[in-house]
């Protein structure tokens, strides 16, 4: 059993801000995610009492566990908002992860996210001011530098102010998302730490986190993007990193998940809901032929249960 994960190779659902909401987080782990993470919260805005930074922190009904990540540069303030997270959500926060790995203009120009990857003795001092207060395990999430190649030193910088474990997305900040996820990168990371450290980055079906585990010996894997319209890659993996065959859900099974993804959303968050679905519905759709007409009339549903109508409809006129 790996603390602070509670499994043995965790499969966690990656932070992604306007995407991990509590409905989307339910549904990764009805397929089997170990853990799912808030997107990344401002410590400043929760300090302040911003109200809308405080709902990213509401749970689903039955979620029993959350991690939530924060971001921001200041360790008292890090460490307050901690704080007040853990008063607030109590038992079923099982971890805080700070975010070091953002590489958002808007973020890293007030020194947040992997801005912090230039500045690793205040990284360090973050991650000892939350430890001090956190009565949960103390995670980081970065990136493989700024610029350069800089995360092993990091690694043992986060190691030594305490955090109990990190997850290395292995591109730089100038990279954000282009090129590939350099796995020589965990692996080294993997050798120079104790503590447990997750691999991240363009894992997009069971033969890749079984690759990446063999490849960098990383103790769990971490999945962004390609949950987004497919949450069921949680079992593909968790099947995959057991040995175990695994059948890919066929179209009216994804289809009706699409159509669950929209009921629920609706249930929670009512029509203001259905406008932050649009965003996930063209994953959904990714890779059918013939799905631009169904894109189009998808965004004109006035409601869930035409969504239902509409996606089961065209399973006929689908191919894949
Ligand atoms: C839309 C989007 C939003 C993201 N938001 C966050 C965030 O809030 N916090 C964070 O640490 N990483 C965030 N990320 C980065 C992902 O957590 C992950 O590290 C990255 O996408 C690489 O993993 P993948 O290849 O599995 O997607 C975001 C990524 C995307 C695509």
């Amino acid at each position: 059993m790996i603390e602070p994960y509670a499994s043995d190779f965790p499969v966690l659902l990656a932070p992604m801000a306007g995407y991990t909401d509590v409905v989307f987080r339910a549904l990764c782990r009805s397929f089997g995610c170990d853990l799912s993470f808030t997107e990344m919260i401002s410590a400043k805005g929760l300090t302040f009492g911003n109200v809308k930074t405080g709902e990213y922190l509401s749970l689903g009904e039955d979620e029993d566990a959350i991690a939530v990540q924060l971001f921001g540069h200041e360790p008292d303030r890090m460490a307050d908002a901690a704080k007040l997270v853990a008063d607030r959500l109590g038992p079923r926060l099982v971890l805080i992860d700070l975010n070091m790995g953002c590489p958002a203009q808007k973020i890293v120009s007030n020194g947040d996210g992997s801005a912090l990857m230039n500045a690793p003795a205040l990284a360090g001092q973050i991650v000892e001011a939350v430890k001090r207060v956190s009565p949960v395990p103390v995670t980081v999430k970065f990136r493989k530098g700024w610029n350069g190649d800089t995360c092993v030193s990091f690694a043992k910088v986060l190691e030594a102010g305490g955090a109990d474990a990190i997850c290395l997305h292995p591109r730089t900040r100038m990279q954000q998302y282009s090129g590939t996820a350099d796995r020589s990168a965990i692996r080294r990371v993997k050798e120079a730490v104790r503590i447990p450290v997750i691999g991240n980055g363009d894992v997009a079906c069971g033969a890749d986190a079984v690759s990446m585990r063999a490849e960098t010996g990383c103790d769990g894997v971490m999945i962004g993007r390609a949950a987004l319209g497919r949450p069921w890659i949680f079992a593909e993996i968790k099947a995959a990193a057991a040995g175990e065959p695994y059948a890919e859900p066929g179209m009216k099974e994804k289809l009706t998940v699409a159509a669950m993804h929209a009921e629920r959303i609706e249930a929670v968050k009512g029509p203001h809901g259905l406008v932050e679905l649009r965003k996930h519905l063209p994953h959904y759709l990714h890779g059918v032929r013939g799905a631009a007409a169904l894109r189009q009339r998808l965004n004109e549903a006035k409601n869930a249960a035409e969504i239902r109508e509409f996606l089961l409809d065209s399973l006929e006129n689908i191919t894949i």
